[in-house]
């Protein structure tokens, strides 16, 4: 994303119309000037919550919290990447993205690929219907024609140069299959197929293009899966299978299932299970994690029961962690020994697969259960162990309410007080603040200056060019990042609320951001702008009262200089 230039991108926002956006895409009305509401198309209900303001241009949901501007929509919505979408909302206006040479030289060695992987997964699917052999290995497993053909499924002759005929015709032919994985160079030269005798899985991207096969031996045979070589389309480590069918199958994604194994996604979507993906026999990866959460933010991941399972479920557990969040559902589930997910919705179907799933263990449940198999806490020393053990990983947490959650429940079985524990970790926000803070409205008096001139100048931008007076110095947490916000509505005059989002971007303070963005605040008469300098004002007294603090801290310490005891006295005189 850094090769599109941001002065392109806060262009292109403040030529798109958020409203026109989503009106083409979703029924939409108006309830006030700048306010328009909708069904939430992000998750399901039936009165509407969705909620659009066009001066804004930044969405929210009160139902699910989902939020953001018009790139974010188009992107959630349209199941896109962020170079697409600028892309999508560039054609739109009329616009041409300016590229760096960088991206040039990549689509047009990559595009012969993908053109090359597509003809590939064209043969071995003709071939597959000419090989009785292999269809009935297929319908052996308890595969239908139909779902074959959903997921691409094909068989690789058992010769060495058949995909080499067909298309190796050129030398520079020759270079694409091999560039592909697709053939093996030999020793002396010469080139010949990869896959030879086996079942064919076409591995595709988000966007449905054919990036690298999966090959499955027929009968019994080493190795059982034989994989395409990372290539320049194909990185192992971040590719999902099933992922675009998943996409295809549903608008929306309620959940996903990650299962290990190729199979285990074909049967899953057979019996009626179309959310399930496989990493490619990898373990799952922060890049995987990532990209299971641009969809979803439901994901039961799915493991063998046995000891090997219950390791690849923490390692799971560890990637998650810290991206790891209140909104978040993540789940385990361990299957009975001797079954994989391919067996076992076999053999129960659809809906006792999904009662399982409904009994998957929670991140709590299974993060406990886990620290707990190590622990031993019928001594005080092993519950000392025990705690100091748990914390290392509940402080990897965002405080929130999952955050609390563990906490408590690391108390009650370490049987020590939640304030004890507390102590501990030097978390001091309770519950209860937390909810009233999260809470949707609040009265403009009722909150610190700095959190009410944030919320103000989020949502209003243009109040940045209302300020006169030099900003004060002051030390606070959040003073630098209002600073750096005032600086870019400076610099950019026109900018909305979404547009403002757009520079925060994958970075820490986009929650903050989003959070400020849809709080509603009750303004009194005077108005925002009133409220917004008043608030300023406020800032000014802080800052007024730090260096008051600093000196009389001072005082008692090492004592002030006249100079410094005249100052003091004006200064407190000044209040
Ligand atoms: P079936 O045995 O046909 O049911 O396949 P499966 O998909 O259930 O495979 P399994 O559970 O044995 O393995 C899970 C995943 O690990 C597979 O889908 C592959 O991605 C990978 N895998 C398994 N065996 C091999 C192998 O021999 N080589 C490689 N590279 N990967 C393998
Ligand atoms: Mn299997």
């Amino acid at each position: 994303m850094d090769h599109i230039p941001r002065e392109f991108i806060s262009l292109l926002l403040d030529k798109v119309d958020l409203v026109d956006l989503i009106s083409a895409r979703l029924p939409i009305k108006k309830k006030s000037a700048n306010n328009f509401f909708a069904c939430c198309p992000f998750h399901n209900e039936k009165t509407p919550s969705f909620s659009v303001n066009q001066a804004k241009q930044f969405y929210y949901c009160f139902g699910c919290g989902e939020h953001g501007n018009a790139i974010d929509f188009l992107m959630k919505y349209d199941h896109l990447g962020f170079v697409e979408t600028i892309e999508t909302l560039a054609r739109q206006v009329g616009l041409e993205v300016p590229r760096t040479q960088h991206q040039e030289d990549k689509q047009d060695t990559t595009a012969p690929l993908y053109a090359i992987t597509a003809e590939a997964a064209a043969f071995y699917q003709a071939q597959l219907k000419k090989s009785p052999r292999a269809i009935d290995y297929l319908k052996q497993r308890g595969l239908s024609g139909t779902i074959a053909k959903q997921f691409g499924l094909g068989y690789a002759p058992a010769q060495w140069e058949q995909l080499l005929q067909q298309f190796g015709d050129t030398a520079q032919n020759k270079q694409k299959l091999l560039q592909a994985g697709l053939t093996i160079k030999k020793e002396d030269g010469g080139y010949y197929d990869r896959f030879r005798d086996r079942i064919m899985f076409p591995i595709h991207d988000r966007r449905g293009r054919i990036i690298g096969f999966g090959g499955r031996i027929i009968d019994q045979g080493e190795p059982k899966y034989l994989n395409s070589p990372e290539t320049p389309i194909f990185q192992k480590g971040q590719e999902l299978y099933g992922l675009y069918q998943s996409l295809q199958a549903n608008r929306k994604l309620n959940r996903l299932l990650v299962v290990e194994g190729y199979m285990d996604v074909i049967a899953l979507f057979q019996h009626g299970i179309n959310y399930a993906v496989a990493t490619l026999g990898t373990a799952t990866t922060p890049h995987h994690l990532h990209q299971l959460l641009r969809y979803t933010n439901e994901i039961i991941f799915c493991f063998d029961g046995d000891e090997a399972g219950r390791r690849a479920a923490w390692r799971a557990f560890e990637v998650v962690l810290p991206m790891m969040h209140d909104e978040l559902q993540i789940k385990f589930m361990f299957l009975p020994e001797g079954d994989d997910p391919d067996t076992l919705v076999a053999r129960e179907g659809k809906e006792r697969f999904e009662e399982q799933l409904s009994k998957a263990l929670t991140f709590t449940n299974f993060f406990f259960h886990h620290q707990l198999q190590q622990a031993d806490l019928s001594s005080m020393d092993g519950r000392a162990r025990f705690t100091a053990q748990a914390l290392v990983y509940i402080k990897q947490l965002a405080p929130g309410v999952l955050q609390e959650m563990l906490l408590d429940e690391l108390a009650k079985k370490a049987r020590i007080t939640a304030e004890q524990l507390k102590q501990q970790t030097g978390h001091t926000q309770s519950v209860s603040a937390k909810r009233i803070a999260n809470g949707r409205q609040i009265k403009s008096q009722t909150t610190t200056p700095l959190r009410l001139a944030l919320i103000l100048l989020v949502q209003h931008p243009e109040l940045a060019h209302h300020i006169s007076e030099p900003l004060p110095e002051l030390s606070l947490p959040a003073y630098p990042f209002f600073i750096k916000l005032i600086e870019i509505c400076r610099q950019h005059p026109h900018l909305t609320t979404g547009g403002l989002l757009e520079f925060w971007r994958e970075q820490k303070e986009e929650k903050l951001l989003a959070k400020l963005a849809s709080w509603e605040l009750v303004i009194p008469e005077t108005g925002v702008k009133e409220e917004f300098l008043g608030a300023i004002r406020g800032l000014t007294r802080s800052a007024h009262d730090q260096v008051i603090q600093r000196m009389l801290a001072k005082a008692a310490q090492q004592g002030l200089s006249d100079e410094e005891k005249s100052q003091l006295t004006q200064l407190i005189a000044d209040k």
